[in-house]
């Protein structure tokens, strides 16, 4: 009797404690998501470093034990106390909030919570707002290994069969062993079929070279080449949802020879006041403020902490090519969408386009060979037509001259380039290497 009530004590004291350590963890979940999670990430470094265990990295890193709880209050008066949290405040240019509120019991519920969440072992890739959906990219290489390897078996055993059939039958008729080899049988076979045979061979020998040059062909092409930049830049969020003109930033475009990437201030033109509604944006766009070394707390203020942003270029073209983009968009009026698509629609970072992605955008001059190769500068040039200056009425001071030198130089020449009612690019002399050359 005796033991039976003391069995049962222990037991809803033990459910007790069950149920007490849920609702602890439950708690720090519910605060670490709605306070800490925009900058920490328990197992990854983040904007803030990684909490999983940190009590314990504090206390062996020599901080007092207070210390830790009086950081998460106001970290300033923690490094000020204590010189292990003083180092700990280097370690990014952002600084971090201070939680006066929170109290003791609330901030172990958080690291509880945290030290509770079992390291991830196999990383899966992180769900962002744009998500990017994989491309199915048909069957892969091993699965047609794999196809060729169970052909290859079955016509084995079908010959083996046939074989054996073979020689029963011959057995059976004259009675001697049937005892022709593979070889032997394959060469009787070929001998036959002489025709067949070599039609084969033709076909394979051929095949075999166009495989070649098909693959010598690619050799520097760029098409579909998007490097990793270092923040997530969504051309639709800014030049398509928000109708931020191109030139705003890429500033030199109808100026120079370059576009031009903006400077991480361009950014903070707009960026000091929008710092992201979900957590995936302001997760994104913390990036610029380490940046630019601004701290948004409060009215927000420069820490002079900068480093810069290195955008990795896109396009690029090697060093014995001469293009100029003012020379297209002003002079020549080609819109940016003839060679590098609609960057309104660009989800993701900047991506070289392949030529036939770029012919379906309407207006573009259809080409054919691979974008930024030149033999897709030359096509364009023997199929664009410039402007006709005062022949159309589409008044451009520099074809009017063009076309008044033109006239005075050679007449027949003239008339001749206007046969098919049109100057092309080629006719001003855009095929001559030394234009593209240096
Ligand atoms: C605005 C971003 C931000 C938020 C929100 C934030 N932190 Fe931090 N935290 C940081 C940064 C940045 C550091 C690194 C110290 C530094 O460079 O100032 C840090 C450091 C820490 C450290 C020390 C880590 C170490 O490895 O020594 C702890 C502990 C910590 N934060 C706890 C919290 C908790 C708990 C919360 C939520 C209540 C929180 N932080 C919310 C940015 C943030
Ligand atoms: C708010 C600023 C901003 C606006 C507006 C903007 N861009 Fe960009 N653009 C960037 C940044 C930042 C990058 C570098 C990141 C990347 O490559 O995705 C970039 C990259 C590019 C690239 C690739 C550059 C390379 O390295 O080859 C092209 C092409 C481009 N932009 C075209 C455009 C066009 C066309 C428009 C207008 C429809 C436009 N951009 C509007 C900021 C902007
Ligand atoms: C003219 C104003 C303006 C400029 C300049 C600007 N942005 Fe933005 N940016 C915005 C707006 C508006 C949003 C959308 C915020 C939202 O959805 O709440 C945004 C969102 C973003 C996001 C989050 C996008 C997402 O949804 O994932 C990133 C990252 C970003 N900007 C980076 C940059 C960078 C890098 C630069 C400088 C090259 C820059 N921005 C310049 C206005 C601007
Ligand atoms: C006739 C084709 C063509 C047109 C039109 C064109 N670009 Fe480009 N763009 C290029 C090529 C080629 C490069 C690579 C240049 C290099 O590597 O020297 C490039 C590179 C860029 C870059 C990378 C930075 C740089 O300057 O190299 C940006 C940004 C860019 N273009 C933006 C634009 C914008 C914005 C427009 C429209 C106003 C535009 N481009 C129109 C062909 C074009
Ligand atoms: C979509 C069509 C198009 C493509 C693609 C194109 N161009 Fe052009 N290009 C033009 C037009 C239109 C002009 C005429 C501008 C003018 O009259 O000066 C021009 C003019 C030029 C000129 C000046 C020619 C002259 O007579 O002064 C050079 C140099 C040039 N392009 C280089 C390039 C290079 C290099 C590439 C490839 C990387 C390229 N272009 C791709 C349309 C194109
Ligand atoms: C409209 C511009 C343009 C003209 C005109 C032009 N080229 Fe090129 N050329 C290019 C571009 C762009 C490349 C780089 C292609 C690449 O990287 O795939 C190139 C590359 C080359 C190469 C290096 C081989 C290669 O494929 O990378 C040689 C050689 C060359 N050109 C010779 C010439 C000669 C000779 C002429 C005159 C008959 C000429 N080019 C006219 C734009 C031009």
């Amino acid at each position: 009797m005796f033991k039976r009530i003391k069995s049962v004590i222990f037991g809803s004291l033990v459910l007790l404690l069950l149920v007490n350590v849920n609702v602890v963890l439950a708690q720090g979940e519910a605060l670490y998501k709605a306070k800490c999670m925009a900058c920490h990430q328990i197992h990854k470094d983040g904007t803030g470093p990684k909490l999983f265990e940190v009590r314990k990295k504090w206390l062996d890193g020599g901080a007092n034990a207070e210390s830790i709880y009086t950081w998460v209050n106001n970290w300033e008066m923690s490094a000020k106390k204590d010189p292990y949290a003083q180092t700990v405040s280097t370690w990014a240019p952002i600084a971090m909030s201070n939680f006066p509120e929170l109290k003791k019991e609330e901030i172990d519920a958080i690291f509880d919570y945290v030290d509770a969440q079992a390291p991830v072992v196999a990383v899966t890739p992180e769900v962002t707002d744009n998500e990017v959906v994989v491309e199915d990219k048909g069957p892969s290489t091993w699965f047609w290994v794999m196809i060729a390897i169970v052909l290859f078996v079955i016509v084995g055993v079908v010959s083996k069969v046939r074989r054996d059939l073979k020689n029963a039958l011959s057995e059976s008729k004259s009675g001697e062993e049937f005892d022709q080899s593979y070889s032997m049988e394959l060469r009787t076979w070929a001998w036959e079929n002489k025709k067949l045979v070599g039609l084969a061979s033709l076909i394979i020998v051929v095949a075999l070279i166009v495989l070649g040059f098909m693959d010598l062909n690619s050799i520097g092409i760029v098409e579909n080449y998007q490097p990793t930049q270092p923040i997530e830049f969504p051309h639709t969020v800014h030049a398509g949802v928000n109708g931020i003109d191109c030139k705003y930033c890429h500033n030199s475009v109808t100026k120079s020879k370059t576009a031009g990437l903006p400077t991480v201030n361009v950014c903070m033109n707009c960026h000091k006041q929008i710092n992201g509604r979900t957590s995936v944006q302001q997760e994104k766009i913390k990036n610029i403020y380490a940046a630019a070394g601004w701290n948004p707390e409060g009215a927000g203020s420069y820490t002079g902490k900068t480093k810069p942003i290195v955008w990795n270029k896109v396009h690029v073209l090697p060093d014995h090519v001469y293009f100029n983009h003012s020379q297209h968009v002003v002079i020549g009026g080609v819109d940016c969408k003839q060679c590098h698509g609609d960057m309104t629609k660009q989800k993701e970072t900047a991506r070289v386009l392949p030529v036939s992605e770029l012919n379906e955008i309407e207006g573009n001059v259809k080409l054919t060979k691979p974008t930024l190769t030149m033999g897709w500068c030359i096509e364009c040039h023997g199929e664009k037509e410039i402007h006709n200056g005062p022949l159309n009425g589409k008044n451009n001071g520099y074809y009017n001259e063009i076309h008044k030198r033109l006239l005075n130089n050679d007449k027949s020449l003239y008339d001749k380039y206007l046969k098919d009612g049109k100057v092309t690019v080629k006719e001003l002399g855009g095929w001559e290497c030394a234009k593209c050359h240096y």
